[in-house]
């Protein structure tokens, strides 16, 4: 399994880091055969699996469950869990039992949190604690509503100077990497060159130190919505839709099940059974 030192050397050799979501045991299997460096069982979860319109409903016992199917698929790689909504803004003891929920019930490698005003001292106290953080700077659902909607970050002067020393104060409070969401790529390459630990774009551009998308977005799997910032690699939803028709028609017109799927009785039990 791939850890926080390679990570680190990756970024040393501009070597890209690639993660992606996963939120059950067959995506998890799928993500780690093909090769992905870093796991991400987003809490975008509440949206692409459980059908929210936003990732605000999403609880601490939902990521627990979702990370340990994770977690069962794919047993070699690194693994990042995203803390949800309001469980890391109550209290350092709150945040801290929530985290370490996370970790020894999930089995989850790290945490992710997001912002930085309030949030910095929690991903201090949780990386004194022994739990990896990462912290996740720009659009961050969880605050949509205080946002005013899903949109760039940091395109004026004055918010990009903020988003900076925002990243640089997450760096300083043990954040193991950054997420950047929807920033201007100028932004997210000078991030890039100030900070020592690696940056993971989506929507950031072409030059942060590792990228990271959304299973559903990338594999076409029934996301509906697909922002910009998405490369679409498969229509998966087109060929399931497809096989399920096909069942069902087969089904109706009585060509499926066949005899090859189906199960027969000895002769002399059946005999016996009619007497
Ligand atoms: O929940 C999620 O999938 C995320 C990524 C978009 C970074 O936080
Ligand atoms: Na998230």
């Amino acid at each position: 399994m791939k850890t926080r030192q390679d990570f680190m050397k990756m970024k040393e050799k501009n070597e890209p880091i690639t993660m992606l979501t996963a939120y059950d045991f067959p995506s998890a299997k799928q993500v780690e055969i093909a090769g992905v460096d870093m796991i991400l069982v987003g809490d975008s979860l509440g949206m692409v699996v459980l059908g929210y319109d936003s990732t605000i409903p999403v609880t601490v016992n939902d990521m627990i469950h979702h990370t340990k199917a994770v977690k069962r698929g794919a047993k070699d790689t690194f693994v990042v869990t995203d803390m949800p909504f309001m469980s890391y803004h109550l209290s350092k003891d709150e945040s801290l039992k929530n985290a370490a929920r996370i970790m020894q019930e999930g089995g989850a490698d790290a945490v992710k949190v997001e912002g930085a005003d309030g949030v910095t001292p929690i991903i201090e106290a949780l990386t004194f604690g022994g739990i990896p953080v990462v912290a996740h700077l720009g659009l961050t659902p969880q605050s949509v509503n205080v946002l005013g909607g899903y949109r760039v970050q940091g395109k004026d002067a004055e918010a990009a100077r903020k988003l900076i020393e925002d990243a640089k104060k997450c760096q300083a409070a043990g954040a193991i990497a950054l997420v950047l969401e929807c920033v201007p790529q100028q932004l997210a390459l000078e991030i890039t060159r100030l900070l020592s630990i690696p940056t993971i774009g989506i929507g950031a551009g072409r030059q942060t130190d590792g990228q990271v998308l959304v299973y559903h977005d990338l594999v076409g799997y029934g996301s509906g919505y697909v922002p910009k910032f998405v490369k679409q690699y498969a229509s998966i939803a087109e060929t399931t839709i497809s096989a399920i028709s096909q069942y069902v028609a087969e089904v109706k017109s009585r060509s499926f099940p066949e005899e090859k799927h189906s199960f027969n009785m000895k002769e002399e039990e059946l005999h016996s059974l009619y007497g």
